[in-house]
């Protein structure tokens, strides 16, 4: 990780984390890395043999586990295991999500819903399902996208369920304090995921992608993993319904337009 860690050993030890989506890419990393402090953890994904190498990729006995959020019943049965086998839940992440380049025109109503259903209809699945499951305090996060505050062409689905994501964080950090905070992370582009080989396929369009970064350059997995410790540690206990931009400067502003600056100084 570019700028190393502030977080001691055993941080997290004890607590029990859920991680939506946590079977690959930037949940992955973040359940590695709860892991790694101590915590009990367990993932889910669709794909029960990619929960099973998930989880002994992150060893410390976590459990990987077979449910699509889009399914209240399959992601409350996930759940239920997880506080079966290792008590309440003190964090819970939800991070599934699905995301591909298409035009709105190029899109049917079923491409759009699927794509609603998985990021939001699924996080107020997972945090709905785990309520009554939460030990108190606990910390929810939702992995949101700049999509959420920033309109993108070939992305309405994604746009669209990323802004209502927001407010389900916001709405929820209302309704359910002082006993649960509920945030969110937004990323910026993540190098190594899934989510960057399908927006930005080739050199050019990374490249392009990195010049308008203020900090000029995709960020690290870890480096996400970081924002959800802080954000369920001790040191954000007075923090909840806030959207942690962890990109690089990205939601600022276009760093690009530097360039028009540097023959004028
Ligand atoms: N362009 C246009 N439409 C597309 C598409 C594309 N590239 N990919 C899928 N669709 C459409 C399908 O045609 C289908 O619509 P239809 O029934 O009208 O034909 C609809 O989207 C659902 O596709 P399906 O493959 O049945 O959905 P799924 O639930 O099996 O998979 C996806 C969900 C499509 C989001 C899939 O890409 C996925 O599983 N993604 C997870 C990984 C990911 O996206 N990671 C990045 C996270 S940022
Ligand atoms: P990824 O590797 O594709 O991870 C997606 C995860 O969600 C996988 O574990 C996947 O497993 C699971 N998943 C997908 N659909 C699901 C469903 N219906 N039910 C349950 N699980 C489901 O993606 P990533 O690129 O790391 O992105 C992770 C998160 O970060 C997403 O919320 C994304 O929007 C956000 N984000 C990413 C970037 C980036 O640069 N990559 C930038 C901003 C925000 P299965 O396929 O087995 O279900």
């Amino acid at each position: 990780m570019s700028g190393g860690s502030a977080f001691r050993d055993g941080l997290l030890e004890g607590k029990v984390a859920f991680v939506a989506g946590g079977t690959s890419g930037i949940n992955l990393g973040i359940a590695k890395r709860f892991a790694s402090l101590g915590a009990h953890v367990a993932v889910c994904g669709r794909d029960p043999d990619k929960a099973v190498r998930a989880a002994e990729a992150i060893g410390h006995h976590a459990m990987g586990l077979s449910a699509d959020v889009r399914d209240y019943a399959a992601i409350r049965g996930a759940l239920e295991q997880v506080s079966d086998r290792f008590g309440p839940l003190d964090i819970v992440v939800a991070g599934a999500a699905g995301n591909f380049l298409a035009p709105a025109l190029g899109m049917s109503a079923n491409a759009f819903k699927t794509v609603v259903d998985i990021d939001l209809l699924g996080t107020f699945n997972t945090f709905r399902a785990s309520h009554d499951l939460l030990a108190k305090p606990a910390s929810l996060i939702a992995i949101t996208a700049g999509q959420a505050e920033q309109a993108m062409a070939l992305q309405v689905h994604a746009c669209a369920a990323k802004a209502g994501v927001n407010q389900v964080i916001r709405t929820l950090a209302i309704e359910w304090g002082p006993d649960v905070r509920v945030n969110g992370i937004s990323p910026g582009p993540i190098d190594g995921t899934e989510g960057m080989a399908r927006l930005a396929p080739n050199p050019a369009l990374r490249q392009a992608s990195e010049h308008r970064i203020p900090l000029k350059r995709w960020g690290e997995i870890d480096e996400i993993a970081e924002a959800a410790v802080f954000l369920s540690s001790p040191s954000a206990a007075y923090i909840t319904g806030t959207i942690l931009d962890v990109d690089g400067g990205s939601s600022v502003g276009d760093a690009g337009r530097m360039d028009i600056a540097k023959g004028l100084v």
